[in-house]
């Protein structure tokens, strides 16, 4: 399953450090090459020749005990990398990692690595649960770092909580799921709209909404990580932008629709995450409105709506919508996939705790022409975003085979 692929794993002083070496030995096992950093502490719970023994390469603890004088070793470990794994993952090497800190051969190496992340964290519940850790988490999340939630059980401390590294099966399964999924999309060009569109009405005055562009980022997120070559179409948002793709800037419903039309015949997969205003001012002032009556009232007219025009125009593309509903959800979903001739509806209640506008996590059911397809629990954006674009994968003709044409 890993065969050919170069795993650097960087084991930190926690209890569950012993784990590192059943971890170890069934990557090995299932065909990777893998290269092991302890930091000191980690050394102080297991032993360097034990890992050495399980990866058959000499472990790493020292910045500056270079033995091949040919390479710099944690520029050499970083460049090798297809991945980089930390298991376990304290609080201390995951703020280091997300402040940039490079004190010792780990977070050095770390630093020169561009590989992508794995981090399993293993600690008390408090210290997970810390602002601060809780604070480094988000930030390495939103670079791209992915988390392996440690499990709730008995804790070393004695506490029986939240902060158990997750079984060395769970990890090896994580990293043969995330190999598989990075070609998922190879190939494929993705458009994602997201964010709250904004509708002056003068030079500084604007109609908008609740929308963060959360949803939206993190498709793109997805797709990106899955092999795509993504075109993020970002109307006003909160939360900061991903790299790794065409950002695109707009304002107006209008602007997005023209962006989006622009490319949407050389896209694959069009998903609508944005929340375009419905009606916009029909007088857009040229200077700033001034303060008269004891009232005002403003005419409003019809926007273009968007998924509902690439439905119009669709030749072969996946076409994907959003409904944000606040009641009948199923009803309204499955009336706006008809509607508006989409692939698949992502319909979530917003009135729901934990789903919607403004938060990171959010909880949808996914429609399709026949009805229901999966109703999703209370996940990370993120991960609601991995399960989307791997059912929107799955669904997508195949390049050789019967399937395609049938
Ligand atoms: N949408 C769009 N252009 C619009 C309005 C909506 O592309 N002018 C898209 C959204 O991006 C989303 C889907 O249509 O993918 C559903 O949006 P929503 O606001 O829930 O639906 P509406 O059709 O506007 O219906 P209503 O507001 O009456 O619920």
């Amino acid at each position: 399953m890993l065969h050919g692929k170069t795993i650097l794993l960087g084991v930190t002083g926690g209890i569950a450090a012993f784990k590192a070496a059943s971890l170890c030995s069934k990557l090995v096992q299932q065909g990777a090459e893998v290269h092991v950093i302890m930091t000191e502490s980690a050394a102080r719970f297991i032993t360097p020749l034990t890992m050495q023994t399980l990866s058959r390469h000499h472990v790493h603890l020292d910045t500056f005990d270079e033995k091949d004088p040919a390479v710099v070793t944690h520029i050499n470990l970083a460049d090798r990398a297809d991945l980089v794994l930390l298991a376990p993952a304290t609080a201390n090497t995951l703020a280091k990692l997300a402040h940039g800190l490079a004190d010792d051969m780990l977070s050095t190496t770390l630093l020169a690595a561009t590989a992508p992340i794995i981090a399993a964290p293993a600690m008390n519940v408090h210290m997970y649960e810390h602002p601060a850790t809780v604070a480094n988490m988000e930030l390495l999340g939103r670079r791209g770092v992915r988390f392996i939630d440690p499990g709730t059980g008995q804790l070393a401390c004695g506490y029986v909580a939240k902060g158990r590294l997750a079984e060395p099966e769970e990890i090896v399964e994580a990293v043969g799921r995330f190999f598989a999924s990075q070609t998922l999309l190879q190939g494929k060009r993705v458009v994602v709209t997201a964010g709250g569109t904004m509708e002056r009405f003068d030079p500084v005055r604007y109609l908008t909404n609740d929308s963060s562009g959360k949803m939206g980022f993190a498709i793109a997120e997805a797709a990106r990580d899955m092999g795509a070559s993504v075109t993020l179409i970002a109307a006003r948002t909160s939360a900061p932008a991903p790299g790794g793709m065409e950002l695109v800037r707009v304002e107006s419903g209008e602007q997005m629709l023209d962006e989006a039309l622009s490319r949407y015949e050389g896209a694959d997969i069009v998903v609508k995450a944005a929340a375009v205003a419905d009606y916009r001012p029909i007088v857009r002032h040229e200077t700033k409105l001034k303060k008269t009556g004891d009232t005002l009232v403003m005419e409003l007219e019809k926007t273009t709506d968007i998924l509902a025009e690439l439905g119009r125009r669709k030749k072969g593309q996946f076409l994907v919508g959003f409904a944000a509903e606040t009641d009948r959800v199923d009803e309204h979903a499955m009336g706006k996939l008809q509607r508006k001739n989409s692939d698949l509806i992502v319909a979530n209640d917003v009135t729901m705790e934990g789903a919607g506008f403004n938060v990171d996590t959010n909880s949808v059911r996914i429609f399709d022409r026949n009805g229901l397809v999966e109703a999703l629990p209370v996940l990370s954006k993120r991960e609601t975003a991995e399960r989307l674009m791997r059912l929107i994968a799955d669904r997508l003709p195949r390049r050789t085979g019967t399937e395609a044409s049938l």
